[in-house]
């Protein structure tokens, strides 16, 4: 994820006409209809779904739970297709929680994890019978086993440990920002605290402790650092849960997400190969009779959405003898904020080449949006001389519209979702004119 990194992987697929096409739709077309409006992201279902499926088979016959992380895009149409193909969610929110059994999982595939769970997101979690809530801290059991206790539940609240494993900082190859399991990071149980985290759940019937587990960062790039801690979490569950009645009770290992995907500085390895290395691991240990539960985001979706954006001007400006290019686009910092939190890049690719096979390494331009924030800045992209009218940044289905945002008084951006080469789904935004409405509102 460094910034100023070249790409080296082809640009999407184009047909005759040097349009950009995702799941075989030229996108140029839709914005012609006026189905797509700029700035708007859209995402390839079926391309999603052969994700799941693929990820699924790198299990192969094990008894597994592809708990799919709601954060990373939490749309209708892409939860629903997950849930179809099998998957469970990983959620953080009661409002994601409400998000993921509405679009059809499972509650008994669905894990909740979060430093700082309100008592009513707890009591719904527990209300609808979660397969568990992912603990993150010695304090949080008696929370737990408090609210369980208040809605006189008749069964035990199912919870899990997530562990921080401690991982050297170094190893996780990724940005800060998204690393998590790290000693220093607010997540999970540090590994000293476990055996006062278990004598609590012996002194609690409420609770009952189904599962051990970490994640370790995200956009990991290589298979060791997931494999190293997947070590160090079944060492522990070994030791801890080994012999004891503790074992019996477990109904997963959870390694969490975090697979890398291909930003255009190169294929990490394929979500199906961590999930291999977690396998192995986990037989080490003694442990291949516990299912193995993975909470993958970015893998499942991220490759298969674009932000596509209208050029509003282009601006050149001589500096010192030399000429400066810049396209400012309709899309900023608000509608994709990954390179301006993590110095991410994002490809920036003409949306049609107009029939020509151009040259686009002639020109280097820096992709700008229009806020007003040094960092509204994608970076810079060879892109043909004469600046195109509409751009496609690629690799954005994770991450992008969830976190997205109206700051500068700028409407959230539209979604469009192909299915089968069709359009399925459309979601506009509210319009900027709500904006202004909604904030005058205040008060009146
Ligand atoms: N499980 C837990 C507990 C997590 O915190 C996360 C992501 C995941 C699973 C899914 O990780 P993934 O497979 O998507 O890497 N906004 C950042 C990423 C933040 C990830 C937060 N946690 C970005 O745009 O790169």
């Amino acid at each position: 994820m460094t910034e100023e990194s070249s790409g080296t992987s082809p640009t999407p697929k184009r047909d005759s006409h040097g349009r950009a096409l995702l799941g075989g739709v030229p996108l140029s077309e839709l914005v012609r209809s006026g189905t797509l409006r700029t700035p708007s992201y859209v995402y390839d279902l079926d391309a999603i779904a052969a994700e799941a499926r693929e990820l699924h088979q790198g299990f192969g016959s094990e008894a597994h739970l592809v708990a799919f992380a709601v954060k990373a895009n939490s749309a209708g149409p892409v939860v629903r297709t997950l849930a179809a193909e099998g998957c469970g969610a990983d959620v953080v929110s009661g409002a994601e929680l409400d998000v993921a059994i509405a679009c059809g999982v499972a509650p008994s595939s669905i894990v909740y994890n979060g430093v700082a769970k309100r008592d009513d997101e707890i009591d719904k979690a527990l209300g609808v019978g979660i397969l568990a809530i992912q603990i993150e801290s010695v304090e949080e059991i008696g929370r737990v086993a408090a609210r369980a206790r208040a809605l006189g539940l008749d069964r035990r609240a199912q919870i899990s440990l997530r562990i921080n494993p401690a991982v050297d900082f170094d190893a996780l190859e990724t940005h800060a920002n998204i690393a998590t399991g790290h000693d220093e990071a607010k997540f999970g149980i540090a590994q000293e605290d476990l055996p006062r985290a278990l004598e609590i759940i012996r002194g609690a019937p409420e609770v009952r402790l189904v599962g051990l587990g970490h994640h370790i960062g995200s956009q990991i790039p290589t298979v060791q650092a997931y494999r190293t801690a997947a070590r160090t979490l079944f060492s522990l569950a070994a030791a801890f849960a080994g012999n004891g009645s503790l074992r019996d009770k477990l109904l997963f290992l959870d390694t969490g997400g975090g697979f890398g995907i291909d930003y255009g500085a190169g294929r990490p390895p394929r979500p199906r190969e961590f999930v291999q290395a977690a396998l192995e691991e986990r037989k080490l240990c003694e442990l291949a009779d516990i299912p193995l539960l993975v909470e993958p985001g970015r893998s499942l979706v991220g490759s298969h959405g674009m932000l596509i954006s209208r050029v509003v001007q282009a601006k050149s400006s001589s500096v010192r003898g030399t000429t400066r290019r810049w396209l400012m686009i309709d899309a900023g910092m608000n509608d994709l904020i990954r390179p301006a939190l993590y110095q991410a890049r994002h490809r920036v690719v003409p949306l049609d080449t107009n029939g020509a096979s151009a040259d686009f390494t002639a020109t280097l331009w820096r992709v700008v949006g229009p806020v007003c924030e040094s960092s509204d800045d994608f970076g810079v992209h060879a892109l043909p001389d004469t600046a195109p009218t509409y751009v496609a940044l690629l690799d954005a289905g994770a991450y992008g519209f969830t976190m997205s945002n109206q700051y500068n008084g700028r409407a959230l951006p539209d979604e469009v979702f192909l299915r089968g080469g069709q359009v399925v789904a459309v979601s506009r935004a509210k319009s900027q004119d709500d904006w202004v409405a909604d904030r005058i509102a205040i008060g009146r």
